[in-house]
């Protein structure tokens, strides 16, 4: 029963807070993405859309533009199926998903018993694979205990939760925000170098990944080719492809190296271009085996072909601005762009895979992530997180 005193506990501290924050619940204060392109050196998305048209409508449907979005009309959200689930933790503790009259919300229910209801109010992940939920509570956003793990198609405890403790107010930092979001204004008060607490001003994340979170601030840029009609070649922006190689990878690296770098400065003022050594203090990053998760960069830069052809970065096999699903073997044509010549032994070569439609399974096969895991429903069962290495090998 010691679980269950401690569950109590934590309920309790909840209920208090319930009764401090819920006058600030309103939908309405999200005008996001308005409040920040009013900051005059960015010129917004729709902007962009007079001069880069296809760039504009291939991104619509790319996974970094809908990372983070507002719950109203989630499609989740609409779907029954995803409604009338409910997740049991044992025979007395459960989590349902449920409509009510102000949106859906998580349900804690001991017993049978409500003992506290928490709204979706802004969604992280695209859903390739995952989608976590917050709910606002003032400026403070907390994530939803229940995650949604797209694989399985089903709720399960957010990785790092415990088993049979409902939590329902661990706080969603601004670092998060930093790689889900194009922006958040927030406030951090630290003592020393430990930060005590953060706020973050609701009514200013831009939410998805924009343009000019990659591209930097581009208002200048957007009015100088607005008043130079004529002008084929574009001013005041960064030209990628008089990067270094550091500055190409440093431009993916901001989000895709993992969180284990202390920040000096917040990289959301970091642009396509800077060096990434000047927001993420190097010194600070532990040394071990970088996981599957978040850390393509650590990956990447210990393979041979990183290190040997001196050429390779992230865009040599992604295309960024679309959701353009080369499939398995457009993947394996930039393999063979740089290796014409492979000797395979003849039991690769007779393993029965059409060697030039798929050299990603062999050699970037899905390896589970050490840092996420999820719990499913009735407890004892876990599923493992797959994501591609990016440690390109022989396996
Ligand atoms: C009035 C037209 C116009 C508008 C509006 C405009 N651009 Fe451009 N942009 C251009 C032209 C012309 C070029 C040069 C040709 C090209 O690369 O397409 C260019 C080039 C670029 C480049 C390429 C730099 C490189 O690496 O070569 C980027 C990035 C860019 N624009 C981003 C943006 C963003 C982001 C917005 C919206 C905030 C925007 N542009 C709005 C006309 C425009
Ligand atoms: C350092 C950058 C970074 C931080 C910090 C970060 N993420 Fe992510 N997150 C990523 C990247 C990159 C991916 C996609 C690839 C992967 O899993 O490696 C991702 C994937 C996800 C996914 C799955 C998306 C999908 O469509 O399948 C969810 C959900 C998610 N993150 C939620 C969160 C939440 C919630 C937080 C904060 C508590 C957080 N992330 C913090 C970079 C970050
Ligand atoms: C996740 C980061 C990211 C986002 C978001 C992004 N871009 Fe880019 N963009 C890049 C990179 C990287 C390149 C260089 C690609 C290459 O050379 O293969 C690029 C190149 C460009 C170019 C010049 C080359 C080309 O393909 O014509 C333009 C113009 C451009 N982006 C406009 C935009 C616009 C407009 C948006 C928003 C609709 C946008 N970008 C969103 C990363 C991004
Ligand atoms: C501002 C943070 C940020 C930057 C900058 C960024 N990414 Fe991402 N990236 C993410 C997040 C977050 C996800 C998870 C998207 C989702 O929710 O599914 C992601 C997902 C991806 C994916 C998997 C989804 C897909 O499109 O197939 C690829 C590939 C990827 N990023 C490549 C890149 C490359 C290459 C660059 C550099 C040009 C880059 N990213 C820059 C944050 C970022
Ligand atoms: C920009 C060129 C380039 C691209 C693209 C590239 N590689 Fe490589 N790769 C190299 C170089 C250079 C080496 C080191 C010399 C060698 O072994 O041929 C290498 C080495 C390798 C090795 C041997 C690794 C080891 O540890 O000994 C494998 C396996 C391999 N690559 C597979 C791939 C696959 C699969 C892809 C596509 C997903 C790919 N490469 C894409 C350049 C590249
Ligand atoms: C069925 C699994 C499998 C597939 C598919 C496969 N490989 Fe390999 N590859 C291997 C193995 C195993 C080795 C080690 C040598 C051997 O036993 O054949 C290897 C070795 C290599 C090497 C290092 C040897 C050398 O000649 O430099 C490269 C590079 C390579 N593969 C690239 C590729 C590329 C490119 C593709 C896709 C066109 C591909 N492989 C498809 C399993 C595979
Ligand atoms: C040699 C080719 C190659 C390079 C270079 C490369 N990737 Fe990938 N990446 C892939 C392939 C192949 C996949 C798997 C696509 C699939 O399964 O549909 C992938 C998948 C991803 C995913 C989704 C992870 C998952 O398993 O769902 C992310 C995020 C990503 N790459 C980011 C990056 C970043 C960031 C860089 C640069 C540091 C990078 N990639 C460099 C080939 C590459």
């Amino acid at each position: 029963m010691v679980g269950f005193k401690r569950l109590m506990v934590v309920l309790s501290s909840i209920g208090l807070l319930v009764v401090l924050f819920s006058q600030c619940t309103d939908t309405d204060a999200d005008k996001g993405y308005e409040l920040a392109a009013a900051d005059s050196t960015k010129a917004g998305m729709a902007t962009c859309i007079q001069c880069h048209r296809n760039i504009y409508d291939d991104y619509l449907i790319s996974p970094h533009q809908k990372t983070s979005s507002i719950i109203k009309g989630h499609e989740l959200l609409q779907a029954d199926s995803a409604i009338s689930n409910q997740f049991s933790f044992d025979d007395h503790l459960k989590i349902a998903v449920e409509r009510r009259d102000s949106g859906a919300y998580q349900v804690a229910y001991v017993d049978n018993e409500e003992q506290l209801a928490r709204r979706f109010d802004v969604a992280f992940g695209s859903g390739k694979d995952a989608i976590t939920f917050a709910t606002w509570r003032g400026n403070r956003l907390n994530q939803l205990q229940l995650t949604y793990f797209s694989r399985l198609k089903t709720w399960a405890n957010s990785p790092g939760y415990r088993n049979q403790q409902l939590y329902f107010s661990r706080e969603i930092d601004v670092r998060c925000l930093e790689c889900h979001t194009s922006f958040a204004e927030h406030k951090i008060t630290k003592t020393g170098s430990l930060v005590t607490s953060q706020e973050l001003i609701r009514g200013s994340v831009a939410y998805g990944i924009d343009c000019e979170r990659c591209h930097g601030p581009a208002a200048k840029h957007a009015e100088f080719q607005l008043n130079h009609p004529e002008q084929k070649s574009s001013k005041y922006i960064s030209l990628y492809k008089s990067f270094t190689r550091k500055q190409k990878t440093d431009a993916c690296a901001v989000c895709h190296s993992g969180s284990d770098r202390k920040a000096l400065r917040s990289t959301f003022v970091f642009k396509a271009g800077d060096d990434l050594d000047e927001f993420l203090d190097k010194d600070s990053e532990t040394v071990r085996d970088p996981d599957v998760h978040g850390q393509q960069m650590q990956m990447l830069a210990g393979s041979q072909c990183f290190i040997q052809s001196k050429t390779l970065d992230c865009n040599t096999c992604h295309s960024i601005h679309g959701n353009k699903n080369e499939g398995l073997a457009g993947y394996s044509n930039k393999c063979i762009s740089c290796h014409q010549t492979v000797k395979h032994s003849d039991r690769t070569l007779s393993s029965g895979i059409v060697l030039k439609e798929n050299c990603i399974d062999c050699h970037m096969p899905k390896r589970s992530s050490k840092a996420i895991s999820f719990k499913l429903s009735g407890n004892s069962k876990i599923a493992t997180y797959l994501l591609r290495t990016h440690k390109i090998a022989v396996y």
